[in-house]
């Protein structure tokens, strides 16, 4: 199955997000989206060719290219558009061996640990010095065209203090520039984002303008029911694909695996599904992180699922019903400390905690009936 032609365009909302780069709004905008919902596949397959249609020139650089040093990321895909800069073809050609790129480390990338650097070597005054020359090249390569830098995975930057160099270094060059260099950033984690931009002591507080990014809806269900029938004669209910995609928490990933799944096997729906919550649980590492969960952690992070308040009444009745901790807000407090620590919730504000692993409300429930481990 050519994955390439499987991509349901999203134009309207790339000029969307152009059209407030025209109005003067802001010159820098950041999208926040859990993992695999389509970040990167907009960026490189939507907005930067809409971009270049109106006159940008786009580098994009993905800070997990390289999770110990960042700043090599920049640094080198600043070197290719300058060395593409000079034909519209090249800068195609670059583009699309990104996409290429995407999609092999989408099936590499597997859980939390490779988001994280593991040996994190910070940005030299030579290379953050580079950085600002490449820039100030590709600027004069350019000519009339605005340069639009695309970072995906730009949260990177909070999770060591490493980075902090990179970071400050960044968003100098870009104050500088006064929005003749605009940028896009991506972030996939909710709670690395807030504390890039939106922590005080963070060189990009306050920097960029924060969007949700959109979940895909029925069109996309639409566009996969179409192909489906029409490439391969498998047939499908609306209905049917609508539900499945929101079991599989809206990810256009895995609504590609169930559809792989549909047309290889031509099996029915259910079964396609069931096996694709297989690989999602697996992929997620979700009965590894249920053993690490206490009775009470999974109390808390079913609440917070269902948008409840972890410090109700009622639910600390049921911590001291349910489980061998007292039911008092402490217990709370430390089993809120656990789940954060573990990346399963973050807290935006102040007593305000989401969930960060949708589907693993899923298979907790599933699990219920069979005895708790502690
Ligand atoms: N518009 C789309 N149409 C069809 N499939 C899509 C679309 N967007 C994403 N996908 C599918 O979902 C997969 C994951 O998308 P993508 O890599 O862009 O997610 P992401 O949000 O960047 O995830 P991560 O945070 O893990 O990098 C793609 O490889 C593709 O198979
Ligand atoms: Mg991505």
């Amino acid at each position: 199955m050519a994955r390439a032609h499987w991509h349901f365009p999203r134009t309207a909302l790339a000029e969307h997000y152009l059209n407030v780069f025209d109005v003067g709004i802001s010159s820098h905008l950041a999208f926040i989206a859990p993992r695999r919902k389509g970040k990167t596949a907009f960026i490189l397959q939507d907005l930067a060719p809409a971009a270049q249609q109106q006159g940008y020139l786009c580098v994009y650089a993905s800070l997990w290219g390289d999770p110990n040093a960042p700043h090599e990321s920049i640094v080198q895909a600043l070197e290719q558009a300058i060395d593409a800069c000079a034909s519209e073809s090249k800068i195609k050609r670059m583009l699309s061996s990104k996409v290429r790129k995407a999609a092999i480390s989408n099936e590499m990338l597997g859980r939390v640990e490779v988001e994280f650097a593991n040996n994190p070597k910070s940005a030299g005054t030579r290379d953050l010095t580079r950085i600002d020359d490449l820039v100030t090249q590709l600027e004069k390569a350019a000519k009339d065209r605005t340069i639009l830098l695309l970072i995906d995975e730009i949260q990177h930057l909070a999770t060591s203090d490493d980075f902090s160099g990179l970071a400050h270094s960044l968003r100098t060059l870009l104050d500088r520039r006064q929005g003749r260099v605009k940028s896009i950033y991506t972030g996939s984690s909710r709670h690395y984002m807030h504390l890039l931009m939106s922590t005080q002591s963070s060189p990009f507080y306050h920097f960029a303008n924060l969007h949700r990014f959109p979940d895909l809806g029925e069109d996309f269900c639409a566009f996969l029911q179409n192909k489906m029938a029409s490439e391969y004669g498998v047939a499908v209910a609306m209905g049917s694909l609508v539900k499945a995609f929101g079991d599989l928490d809206h990810s256009p990933y895995w609504m590609q695996r169930l559809v792989e799944r549909l047309v290889t096997e031509k099996c029915p729906l259910r079964e396609a599904m069931n096996y694709t919550l297989e690989l999602l649980d697996a992929a997620e590492g979700f009965e590894e992180t249920a053993k690490t969960m206490k009775p009470v952690d999974r109390l808390v992070f079913l609440e917070l699922a269902d948008n409840g308040n972890p410090f109700s009444r009622a639910l600390l009745s049921r911590i001291e019903a349910q489980t061998s901790n007292k039911g008092i807000p402490g217990t709370v407090q430390r089993a809120l400390a656990r789940l954060m620590e573990a990346s399963l919730v973050s807290q935006i504000k102040k007593g305000e905690y989401h969930i960060e692993k949708p589907g693993l409300r899923r298979y907790l429930e599933k699990q219920v009936g069979s005895a708790p481990s502690r």
